[in-house]
């Protein structure tokens, strides 16, 4: 992973010895979500949708409150988990269907999460600032899914 920052190396390793010793998903999206809180800015919400039953179904996060079911194919994250790709948002104001859980979000990231080429769950991640992800985050925040997704493969 040669090609993602310092700041996005530094969370990989967090995240790798913070997951390594533990199985459990709900306790390692837990402290996932708790880490990239804590560490990227201006962002007010992050955390994890899990798919169950063909719906996405609110996981561990960080943030308000939040929407709990969310049909796959609406929203930004029903998108990311029925198309199998990320979707990054500068407006989300401008991406039909969004659902607006916090009306002070601005742009988003969402990135799925697969095991045997599957979705499982997508993480979620919020801003009030527009355009706030760029590529540098995008490329970051994959890695970090890539982690998780190999963890949970095991
Ligand atoms: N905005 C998301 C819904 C989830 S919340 O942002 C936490 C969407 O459109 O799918």
């Amino acid at each position: 992973m040669n090609n993602i920052t310092d700041f996005y190396q530094e969370l990989l390793a967090q995240t790798k010895a913070l997951i390594s010793d533990e199985s459990d998903i709900i306790a390692n999206m837990a402290n996932v979500s708790a880490i990239l809180f804590e560490h990227l800015e201006k962002v007010n919400w992050v955390g994890f949708y899990r798919v169950i039953n063909e719906e996405l179904v609110l996981g561990p996060f960080q943030g308000k409150v939040a929407c709990i079911r969310i049909p796959l194919a609406i929203g930004v994250c029903g998108t990311s988990a029925a198309t199998g790709t990320v979707q990054r948002i500068a407006d989300v104001h401008q991406f039909d269907g969004h659902i607006a859980c916090d009306a002070s979000s601005n742009a988003e990231i969402v990135l799925p999460i697969k095991v045997d080429g599957k979705v499982i769950a997508v993480l979620d991640i919020d801003s009030t600032a527009f355009n706030r992800f760029d590529e540098s985050d995008e490329l970051g925040l994959l890695a970090i899914v890539h982690v998780l997704e190999q963890h949970l493969a095991k």
